[in-house]
């Protein structure tokens, strides 16, 4: 019998941002959060137990991986034998559909992938939200990448229960997520490392403290199709998580000065009337959300920025998958 499964899962961008750990034992964020899930971005991973191994391999998109990136992965590996009481160790082999260092996060769909092939191969089928749950302690987001369409990440003050679950499905609303690649540089500090020092901002605990009412309104713009109030409160939620990382100590300027050039022109743009916001994760690129019936409109105006490398389009996307 080959203990053997291939997954996909795509990354995800949240309109309402995770930044901040309260609880680093269990993975427990600061705030909850709410995402979409990007279609035509993927991660398809394959993970196949060998009883000759003794210590698990990583072949990421067609290079063996050794170093910090094998051991998160190892450490990932270890809380799936610890889960299922078998000892093996694997080869894991993952390909993204998208270029490496394009600035594009891909430990969400990365972990999302892994937790369920790595399961999956020892005949486990996990419900979804005992996948997103574990996903969750590979990179926070990966647990956002499990459930499918538009996804709320949950904890639950009273359990410490912390996973995600889908508010509506794919085709609920046609938005798209234009992707404008600004830098296809390796950011200096990565997310694990920044959110770290949230704590360090003044800002930190307003940003917190005030979560729950931007969840609400982003669940009901979401819920009810209303772009203006998704657009206003998603890059309330942008802003804020950016003011945190620039007051943080040290500071973080994840931005480009092309990325607030475009965070104004969208500004404009809104004010012509077109329906289209910005929110940008921990680094420059500038992901455009946008009704998919403008999407043409707005990738040919994107295109037109003197200075933009590239400008990728997703759209929302399913769950994470055995394929
Ligand atoms: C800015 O999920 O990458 O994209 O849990 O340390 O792996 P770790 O962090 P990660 O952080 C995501 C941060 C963000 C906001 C978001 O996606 O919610």
């Amino acid at each position: 019998m080959t203990l053997k499964a291939t997954a996909l899962a795509h990354p995800n961008i949240a309109f309402i941002k995770y930044w901040g750990i309260k609880d680093e034992t269990h993975r427990i964020p600061a705030n909850d959060s709410l995402s979409m899930n990007i279609g035509c971005l993927s991660t398809r991973t394959t993970v196949e137990y060998d009883n000759l191994l003794s210590s698990d391999r990583l072949i990421l998109n067609g290079q063996t991986v050794n170093g910090e990136g094998l051991h998160r992965v190892q450490r990932f590996m270890d809380r799936i034998r610890l889960m299922t009481g078998q000892p093996l160790f694997a080869h894991v082999t993952s390909e993204n559909n998208f270029p490496v260092g394009a600035g594009i996060a891909s430990s969400a769909s990365a972990f999302a992938a892994l937790a369920l092939a790595g399961t999956a191969a020892l005949g486990f089928d996990l419900p979804e939200r005992e996948l997103s749950s574990l996903a969750r302690f590979g990179s926070g987001s990966a647990c956002r990448s499990i459930p499918g369409g538009f996804v709320e990440w949950r904890t639950d003050p009273e359990s410490s229960e912390s996973y995600a679950f889908s508010i509506a499905p794919p085709d609920h609303w046609n938005l798209a997520d234009c992707i404008v690649i600004l830098s296809k540089a390796h950011k200096s500090v990565g997310s694990e490392a920044g959110m770290r020092q949230a704590d360090s901002s003044p800002l930190q605990e307003a940003r917190i403290k005030d979560s729950g009412r931007r969840m609400d309104l982003c669940r009901s713009a979401i819920l009810n199709r209303d772009f203006n109030a998704l657009a206003e409160v998603t890059e309330l939620d942008s802003n804020l998580m950016h003011a945190v990382m620039m007051t943080s100590n040290p500071p973080l300027f994840y931005w480009h000065p092309l990325s607030l050039g475009i965070m104004k022109t969208i500004k404009d743009w809104q004010n012509e009337g077109l329906p289209v916001t910005y929110t940008l994760d921990a680094g420059p690129n500038v992901h455009v959300i946008c009704s998919q019936e403008v999407m043409g409109e707005v990738l040919h105006r994107l295109r037109q920025i003197t200075g933009i490398i590239d400008v990728l389009k997703g759209l929302p996307a399913g769950p994470a998958r055995l394929i």
